[in-house]
């Protein structure tokens, strides 16, 4: 039994700046969603991969991943939603009830390495319910009090650094658990104070916060996350360093 992924692909990418919407972006003249289907399709572990594309732009993706040879694996395509959390509901709704291990992945991190994708879904295969790939910080971190744009930021602490992970995709996890932690997160934004809950930003943190297991394997400075334009500048640099 293969493992399945749901590649969000819905955001806008506001923090790019204006364009098509990120996933559509190119790299190497390659959309970003198609480098991160390619990734996962790579992966002897993977199975099934299902997208989760800006909604209406269905068809229009499924018919990019066809016009990039992708037509030959399994991948599906699906509406996403208003967030990533609600794209990632959707996205695992199209999986095959079967498929117990399931990996979810940015479609803003087009070059994560297949031994990466591989890593997190034999580390749910031995037993893990949720994993997260994640590398070291360079940079000092500080915890501070937020304020309005330009005054300056009062800092309450400064973390130890060296048990501090900036945490990548694919995350993975036993379907059971992350399709539970997706359904209460989603009866409690229903509910009346949803403003009690604090900001939960990976699939990882829906699991931590019902009380679930995260262990994390070793990520790759390449798996970084395509954000603002100098991400790209840096992705491009990498993907030529690759075909050189
Ligand atoms: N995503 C999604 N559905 C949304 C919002 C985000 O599927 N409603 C996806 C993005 O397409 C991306 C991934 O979640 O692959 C990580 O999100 P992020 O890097 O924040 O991308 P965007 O939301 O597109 O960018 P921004 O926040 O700058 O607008
Ligand atoms: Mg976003």
């Amino acid at each position: 039994q293969l493992a399945a992924a749901v590649v969000p692909a819905a955001g806008r990418g506001e923090r790019l700046g204006p364009g098509a919407p990120k996933a559509l972006r190119e790299l190497g003249g390659v959309p970003l969603l198609v480098h991160a289907v390619r990734a996962l399709a790579r992966s002897r572990a993977i199975g099934l991969v299902v997208v989760a594309a800006p909604a209406g732009g269905e068809a229009e993706v499924a018919a990019l991943l066809d016009s990039h040879g992708l037509d030959g694996k399994d991948v599906r395509v699906v509406a996403g939603g208003a967030t990533r959390q609600e794209s990632v509901r959707l996205g695992l709704a199209a999986i095959p009830a079967d498929v117990e291990v399931v990996l979810v992945h940015d479609a803003a991190r087009p070059l994560v390495p297949v031994e990466v994708v591989d890593a997190v879904a034999a580390a749910v295969r031995a037993g893990a319910e949720a994993v997260v790939p994640a590398v070291p910080l360079a940079d000092t971190v500080k915890r501070v009090e937020p304020q309005p744009a330009g005054r300056p930021e009062p800092v309450l602490d400064t973390p130890d650094r060296a048990t501090l992970r900036a945490v990548q995709t694919p995350q993975g996890f036993r379907r059971d658990t992350l399709h539970e932690v997706h359904l209460k997160a989603l009866a409690e934004e229903s509910a009346p104070e949803p403003d009690a809950l604090p900001p939960v930003t990976d699939d990882a943190g829906l699991v931590e916060r019902y009380g679930g297991r995260v262990v994390v394997v070793p990520g790759h400075e390449e798996a970084f996350k395509v954000t603002r334009p100098l991400d790209l500048v840096l992705a491009e640099a990498v993907l030529a360093r690759r075909r050189a």
